[in-house]
């Protein structure tokens, strides 16, 4: 596959299709770069009528602990600036954990039930960090884990300063759905663009499943998709 606004596209097309399908459907979303490309070619199918995401409902995969909800850069303000306004979601039905409560442990409890009380996920987006992370879901993640606080490792706060004015600005904690969370998604599509995944790509999609690589538990999901574009794909 030849770019990443090709992975968008096609990666879109089959979002697009299953919510003409099921116009109630619940979509996982993740954030960081990734998935960005998928964001903009379903805002093109909202802005041509192709997709009506009305009764769609979406639950985003993590949030960082300790920075306001209105920084530019917390997952609430992103997933609202990148997914609920371009793709007119009813902001009601988008939930993203609540980093900022003083009982966290209660707040992933919570965003389970609500995971559980809309029935679930259709369909979970997924992007991949260097390290194999999905989610926050760092290496050595149990496969079992469900929505709980994590430290981030030294690696994810470097590749993340980038958002960022100063390295020491990146949260060092976070709230994730965990692994256990993700595979109960009835189907996850996994998207990596660029040299910089070809390693954790071809670790989760041709190494053994390991926590070492969190995204490789992928391999045990009977509807996992995996769309890469070329430079992703080096290693494969
Ligand atoms: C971030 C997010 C992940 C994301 C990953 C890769 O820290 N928490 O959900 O998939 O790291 O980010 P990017 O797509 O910007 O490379």
């Amino acid at each position: 596959m030849p770019s990443g606004t090709e992975v968008g596209l096609l990666a879109a097309r089959k979002i697009t299709r299953l919510v003409g399908a099921r116009p109630d459907a619940v979509l996982g979303l993740a954030t960081g770069s990734s998935p960005l490309a998928i964001y903009a070619a379903l805002a093109a199918h909202v802005r041509e009528g192709t997709l009506d995401t009305s009764r769609v409902s979406a639950f985003a995969l993590d949030e960082y602990v300790g920075i306001p909800a209105d920084h530019p850069e917390s997952y609430a303000s992103v997933i609202d600036r990148e997914v609920t306004v371009p793709l007119h979601l009813d902001p009601e039905r988008v939930q993203v954990p609540d980093g900022r409560a003083t009982d966290l442990e209660a707040a992933g409890r919570r965003y389970e039930e609500a995971i559980r009380a809309a029935g679930g996920v259709d369909l979970q987006i997924l992007g991949i960090g260097a390290n194999g992370h999905v989610g926050f879901n760092e290496p050595t993640s149990s496969f079992a884990s469900r929505t709980r606080i994590k430290t981030l490792t030294e690696r994810t706060r470097a590749d993340n300063a980038r958002f960022f004015a100063s390295p020491d600005e990146v949260p060092t904690h976070c709230l994730t759905q965990g692994l256990g969370t993700i595979m109960d998604a009835r189907s996850l599509l996994l998207v990596a663009q660029g040299s910089q995944k070809a390693a954790a790509v071809a670790a989760a999609v041709e190494g053994p499943v390991t926590s070492m690589c969190p995204a490789s538990i992928l391999q045990h999901h009977p509807h996992a998709t995996v769309m890469v574009d070329e430079a992703a794909a080096a290693d494969l």
